[in-house]
């Protein structure tokens, strides 16, 4: 397994995206992605998320799904690759009082996880910032530290068309935002979908899932947005 200490494993901050590295970016988060966390863990309530779970959460950002999910499991170790980010969620917990989610800088290829296996790991929106090599042994890192028959709940923006669709696709997805324009609320605009698309490392859901496969997971529920944009996966480590 990977240690993460290789001299050849990428800089994974380098890796994270312009955004975010961007402390103004971090500041307004939690303005412009609501990511359902609620639901989120309503839902992995009912895939069997007890009071006793012990919460891996890779690429946490700002800690929605770790503030959401801190009162209803056991523990939560936050893991985000950027400072900034992991700063707004360190500044929450504070206000909050919030004691057992523990923080971890670090990324999806040096993240070492001490503590027992995990009955849950939760990732959303953050693996496709590394390329589809490095995802792969992510996945599988990630299952190294899953308990069997533990789950795994990820989500990204996976594309689930053929690639000669890609242009007219993809020019759709970016239609739908509006360009950025001075005075505008706080939101994604189009060119934040432009620089996922040139710059990040979505891959498609036909290359994911048997990477996912190959890892140790069995997926139990694949859910694909209408537009082929975004994938969501409930998956279990055999
Ligand atoms: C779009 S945000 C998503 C945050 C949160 N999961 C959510 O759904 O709101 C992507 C997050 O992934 C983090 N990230 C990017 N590359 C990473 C890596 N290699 N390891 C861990 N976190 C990473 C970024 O720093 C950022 O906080």
């Amino acid at each position: 397994m990977l240690d993460g200490t290789e001299s050849w494993v990428p800089d994974e901050l380098a890796f994270a995206g312009r955004e975010n590295r961007d402390p103004t970016h971090a500041k307004r988060y939690d303005q412009i992605e609501d990511s359902g966390a609620a639901n989120e863990v309503a839902m992995l309530q009912d895939w069997g998320m007890g009071a006793n779970a012990k919460v891996v959460d890779m690429g946490t950002g700002t800690g929605q799904f770790a503030v959401a999910a801190s009162p209803v499991v056991a523990h939560v170790t936050a893991v985000d690759i950027s400072p900034v980010m992991l700063d707004e969620l360190k500044a929450k917990l504070a206000s909050l009082g919030l004691a057992n989610v523990s923080c971890e800088l670090a990324g999806f290829l040096t993240y070492r996880h001490s503590l027992e296996p995990a009955d849950l790991v939760y990732s959303r929106y953050a693996l496709h910032h590394l390329p589809e090599f490095w995802q792969a042994v992510a996945l599988s890192r990630m299952a190294s530290f899953l308990r069997p028959g533990g789950l795994l709940r990820l989500s990204d923006v996976v594309y689930g068309f053929a690639p000669d669709e890609t242009a007219q696709r993809l020019q759709s997805w970016i239609d739908t935002y509006a360009p950025a324009a001075p005075g505008d609320q706080p939101s994604w605009a189009r060119a934040d979908l432009e620089e996922h698309i040139r710059d990040e490392h979505s891959t498609f859901t036909w290359l994911l899932e048997p990477m996912l496969e190959r890892a140790g997971f069995t997926i139990e529920e694949a859910v694909y947005s209408e537009d082929q944009v975004f994938a969501r996966y409930l998956c279990v480590r055999r």
